[in-house]
């Protein structure tokens, strides 16, 4: 297993968490149409990768990362030109009669598939509809995984207004009940954002509530301890337990991808310092360096930049900037940070979504937040609080 801080991860680098992957099957298997929803960075990615590269019999996935879509034709222009090209649909004769007697500018369907241009003009929610149904009800399955999906929402209400925002919701939820697709087609979205957080916002939580949740929990300790074995094969130094235990500590919400960012800037300081002992001095180091790496961290504080206005947007800050002071931030403050910007009425819904979203909680007591990740305090004190 390499050491992998940016992309998604695949193959022999992706550490198999076997609870997450178990749940995300019993979900399929019941029929479940499935909204992944997890903070930034926690792995949702890579495992809709897993998931793609190692489908049960019968069962074929398709992959989509919808980020750049940005209208309702596109979206569905984009999904009918890979679903042409998943088994469940190549070398059918039900399709292919189908395009053949449909689409009259196609005349042949070839191995490959048929693909649809920007220009080609079609109505694709309906043809991909008509296509899903001309091999429904057979005896496989076809699990359709929309990455980045709540960025797409955005862009259409950017770009063409909240009906179309709210209409492109209501075209997903008509695909998924569609009783002619025999429960066959089942949907998994998901994205960096949280959808819930977009959806809420244009008061059309309706459209959604029909998708089971799949959380992607941090990984339990010993799974953590499991992922640091398997990438020290890769590296020329050796933590002992005392050390490992250390890193967790610090780390504290355990993530994959703070794990391999310590680890790589371990592996670089080694290297550059010719290090035969990795210390607690080291590691101390090492977490340094790491939250001077911005392209890590920036996005958690462009994304409310991008997202919040005027009062809203201060409300967050400050919220956020006193509580990688101080470390928590109680329930009452938070009033009263709300009152100083005239919140009052709408500042729950912030405080929820940048829950939501993964950067601060209160579950061990309900009327004091804290960050999940003192890394990301850390970062957040250093590089935006001060
Ligand atoms: N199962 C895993 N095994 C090893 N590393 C992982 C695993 N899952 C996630 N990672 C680490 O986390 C990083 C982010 O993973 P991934 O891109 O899948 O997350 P994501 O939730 O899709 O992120 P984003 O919200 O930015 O889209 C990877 O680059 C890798 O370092
Ligand atoms: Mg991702």
């Amino acid at each position: 297993m390499r050491i992998q801080t940016g992309n998604p991860v695949s193959g022999s680098d992706f550490y198999k968490r076997v609870h997450l992957i178990d749940n995300a099957w019993d979900l399929i298997d019941s029929g479940a149409h499935i909204l992944i929803a997890a903070p930034r960075r926690v792995g949702k990615t890579s495992l809709m990768y897993y998931l793609r590269d190692n489908p049960k019999k019968n069962i074929s996935f398709l992959y989509l990362d919808t980020e750049s879509i940005n209208n309702e034709n596109e979206f569905f222009r984009r999904i009918v030109n890979k679903v042409l090209k998943t088994d469940f649909i190549k070398g059918s004769q039900k399709v292919r009669t189908f395009l053949e007697t449909n689409i009259p500018t196609i005349k042949k369907v070839g191995p490959e598939g048929v693909e649809f241009g920007v220009s080609d003009g079609h109505d694709y929610f309906d043809m991909l509809t008509r296509i899903l149904k001309s091999t429904a009800c057979e005896d496989k399955k076809l699990v359709i995984m929309l990455d980045e999906f709540p960025e797409t929402l955005e862009n259409i209400i950017d770009d063409e207004g909240e009906n179309a925002g709210r209409h492109f919701m209501q075209s997903n939820r008509e695909l998924r009940h569609d009783s002619e697709l025999c429960n066959n087609v089942q949907f998994i979205y998901t994205g960096s954002i949280g959808l819930e957080n977009v959806v809420s916002k244009l008061n059309a939580m309706q459209s959604i509530n029909d998708l089971a949740r799949l959380k992607i929990p941090t990984l339990q300790k010993q799974e953590a301890k499991d992922l640091i074995r398997f990438l020290l094969e890769s590296l020329q130094f050796d933590l002992s337990e005392k050390l490992i235990n250390y890193i967790l500590q610090k780390i504290e919400w355990l993530i994959p991808f703070y794990i391999q960012l310590v680890l790589q800037e371990l592996k670089v300081l080694a290297r550059n310092e010719k290090l035969d002992k990795i210390t607690k001095t080291a590691i101390d180091r090492a977490f340094g360096l790491m939250l001077e790496q911005r392209n890590h961290f920036e996005n958690w504080h462009t994304r409310l930049r991008k997202v919040l206005k005027g009062h809203d947007y201060n409300f967050v800050k400050e919220l956020l900037n006193i509580a990688s002071e101080k470390d928590i931030i109680n329930s009452n403050d938070i009033f009263n940070l709300a009152v100083k910007y005239g919140l009052e009425t709408s500042y729950k819904d912030l405080v929820g979504s940048l829950v939501y979203d993964g950067y601060i909680n209160n579950e061990d007591d309900s009327h004091i937040y804290r960050y999940n990740s003192p890394i990301l305090r850390m970062w957040w004190r250093k590089n935006v609080a001060n």
